[in-house]
Formats: structure tokens, sequence, C-alpha cells
């Protein structure tokens, strides 16, 4: 049929119906199961928010210590997935590292998910608590260093930051890296979601599922672009305003984007971008700013008079990278760490595609040519 609508990038047009997360971007409104994402990153845990998430309602205290018990338990990774790990060419992405292993995962621990909620729900622990273990192990394994054990005393943020550094954070850090991936964990729609609920829709396996979704949160325009962030604001030679005016001011004359500005649902800031400065601030005046972060606020005013006018404002993806980079974090684990908090997202999506599915399978607006007459070989 060729007379029905096209939306490219399905742009508006619903995919689901969900209770997980609510989102209006008009007026920069998150929420995840109804609860304001400025009251979660204040008064939460990643723990509990994973468990909001997943299960659809805040934890009684002992519910919240019996599933971060589960958490602490599952931490360990299979030793082959390390031995795997040790194979891969350490100059690869960490993000196709993170794919590879979790789709492994797979392999070990198989099941029957959809018919077996004790399973089901095994899964989603395991990946949850899985995806911080190896991260780090592979952020140690590529520079000839033994991955480090969980520390079964330490929170899950702040027991991530340890695997990879082999130190603990001081309580600050450790509470900035609980923010920022309860910032990341959910967010409605969004690409890597989309492909989580349509993989789960088939009935694969959810280690296939968080496997599919690891690869589309990897491209630039969606979870990549915290790493071009940082790229892009070490090619501004200062934050002075008129040099950062003529590079803004060049790139979009190229129509070039810029990384960590945009959103297809925001049109004004990102209430987590305002959330996260605000934490980096705290950060800088403890252990000393970043010339990055003057050029970024810089680029942040100069972008606000140049396209504010079309809703284009800074993403949450725009301060991460700073922040980051600031804790010592290599820039292409950025990435993989937004899959450590979203991985809780794309779980509650799958969790709640599982109770109500139909298999994806849209339709198509047909624009080649229909019944050609086959040419043999020799007449083309
Ligand atoms: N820099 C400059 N111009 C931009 C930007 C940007 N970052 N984002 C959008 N625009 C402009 C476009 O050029 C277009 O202008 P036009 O109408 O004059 O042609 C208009 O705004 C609409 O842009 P689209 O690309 O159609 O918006 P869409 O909703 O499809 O894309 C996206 C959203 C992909 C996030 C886009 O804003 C972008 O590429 N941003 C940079 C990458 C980025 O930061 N991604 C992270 C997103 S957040 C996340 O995934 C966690």
């Amino acid at each position: 049929m060729t007379d029905q609508p096209y939306f490219p990038g399905l742009a508006n047009v619903p995919a689901a119906e969900s209770s997980v997360c609510y989102l209006d971007g008009s007026i920069g409104k998150l929420q995840y199961r109804g609860y304001p994402i400025e009251v979660l990153s204040e008064k939460s845990t990643y723990e509990e928010v994973a468990y909001l998430l997943l299960f659809g309602k805040l934890p009684t205290r002992p519910e919240l210590e019996s599933f971060d018990a589960e958490l602490r338990r599952d931490r360990t990774i299979k030793f082959r997935i390390i031995d795997m790990l040790k194979l891969l060419p350490e100059s690869g992405h960490p993000m196709d590292a993170l794919s590879a292993a979790v789709a492994a995962m797979g392999m070990f621990y198989p099941g029957d998910h959809v018919n077996d909620r004790a399973f089901l729900r095994e899964c989603v622990v395991r990946l949850v608590a899985n995806f911080p273990t190896v991260v780090a192990a592979w952020g140690r394994i590529r520079n000839g260093d033994d991955a480090i054990r969980a520390r079964p005393d330490l929170g899950h943020a702040a027991n991530f930051l340890y695997m990879l550094t082999g130190e603990e954070p001081e309580p600050l850090i450790a509470h900035t890296m609980d923010v920022a991936l309860i910032l990341h964990a959910e967010h409605q729609m969004n690409a890597s979601t989309f492909s989580a609920r349509v993989t789960g829709s088939s009935l694969a396996d959810p280690y296939a599922v968080a496997s599919a979704a690891v690869g589309t949160l990897s491209g630039p325009l969606h979870g990549g672009a915290n790493e071009e962030v940082l790229k892009m604001l070490r090619e501004i030679p200062d934050g002075k305003p008129s040099t950062v005016r003529a590079w803004a001011e060049d790139r979009l004359a190229r129509k070039d984007k810029i990384s960590g500005f945009g959103h297809r649902e925001y049109k004004v800031k990102d209430p987590r971008a305002t959330i996260l400065q605000k934490l980096s601030q705290r950060v800088f005046e403890k252990h000393g700013s970043t010339p990055l972060y003057d050029v970024a606020t810089e680029l942040e005013r100069q972008m606000a008079e140049l396209v504010g006018h079309k809703g284009i404002y800074p993403n949450v993806d725009f301060y991460s990278g700073i922040l980051y980079e600031k804790m010592g974090i290599p820039s292409d684990l950025f990435t993989p760490i937004f899959a450590i908090a979203r991985v809780a997202g794309w779980l509650a999506h799958l969790l709640e595609q599982l109770e109500n599915n139909r298999i994806f399978r849209p339709s198509q607006v047909w624009t080649g040519k229909a019944d050609r007459e086959f040419v043999t070989m020799d007449k083309r």
C-alpha cells in the first residue's frame, strides 16, 4: 500500500503502551513509574531505582535488602567469559566487548524465560548485576591487567569504580556515579529500548535482548554521543565567547550536528543535564575544575542564542563525559557506563512487553518496482 502515511524515525508513532517512564519534553518533565527524576536522584539509590523500574513499585526495606543481596551475589561473572574477553582485540570498542559478553551469557544460563517467571527474574537480576563487572573487567583486561573481584561491602556504583580502578572511590565520587546511573537508567521509547522490545517480542532470551540493545545504544546519535562530546570540546581552542561562537557558527553553517545537543523529545534543556551539571560543579569544587567545563558552559550559552529558538538545548550526554573524565575514566567507557545504567530500563520494558506480547511486525511504504522481468546474465 503506497497511500499509507510514513513517519521517518517513527517520530510520534506510539510503539507500545507503557507505564515505565513518563516524559513531557515540552517542559522537561521526566518521571520513572510516576516519580520525578529530581526526587529519585536526590533521595534514592541506583539499586532502589532499578527495583522500581523492574517491578513497578518502590520497595519496602526488606524487599530492597533482598534485591540488593541478590545483586551483590550475582556480581561475579563466569571465568570463561573472562577468558573470552581476553581473546578479543584490545583495540576494539568496549561496547562490542560488552555486547559479545552479554550474548555469550545466554549460553551459560539457558532456560525457558517466557513460561518461567522465576527464570526471567533471575536473568534480569543477573544482567543488572553483571553489566558493571563485564565493563570493569574489559577496562582492565585490554590493558593487560587482571580483572578485580567485586567487593560485596560496596554499593553498585562504588563497586563498579572499585572493580575498574582498584581503588574505593571517595563518597562524593561514589554518590556522583550513583546519580549518573539513576539519570541514565530509563528514558521511555528511545532507540535501544525499542530495540530491546522488538527483540524481546520474538521471545528471544533476555541476554539476546540486552545484547541487541547494547548494539543500538553504541551509535553516535544515541549513547555514543557522550564520547563524541568530549572529542568535540577538545577541538575548541579556548572558552572565550568569541572563540566558542566562531566554532559553533562554523559547525552549524556546515550543517554538522553538535554532539550533546538536541533531542527528539526535549524542546527545553534535558532535566538530566541540569542535575548532572549541578553535581559536576560539586565535584569540581572539591577536586578542581577542568578547562573543558568552561568551554562547555560557554558553548551552552552560545548555542542557546544560535539555535535555542529551534528547541535545541543540552541533552544528558553533554555534561556526563566531562564528569566521567574528571573521575579518570577513559572516554570509550562512557557509553558502556550508560549501558550499565540503562540495562534496568531495557529489562523493565522487556518484562512489560512479555506481559502482553505481540511480535513487532510493522509495515512499510513500498518504493520499488514490482513484477519485473528477470533478465538472464548474458543479456544484462
Ligand atoms: N546540532 C545542530 N543542529 C541540530 C542538532 C544538533 N545537535 N540536533 C538537531 N539539530 C537541528 C537539525 O539540523 C534540524 O534542523 P533543520 O530543521 O534546520 O534541518 C533540526 O534540529 C531537527 O533535527 P533532527 O536531526 O531531525 O532531530 P531528531 O529528533 O531526528 O534527532 C538527535 C535527535 C539525533 C538527538 C539530534 O538532535 C542529534 O543528532 N544530536 C546530536 C547527537 C546527540 O547528542 N545524541 C544524544 C541524544 S540523547 C541520548 O541518546 C541519550
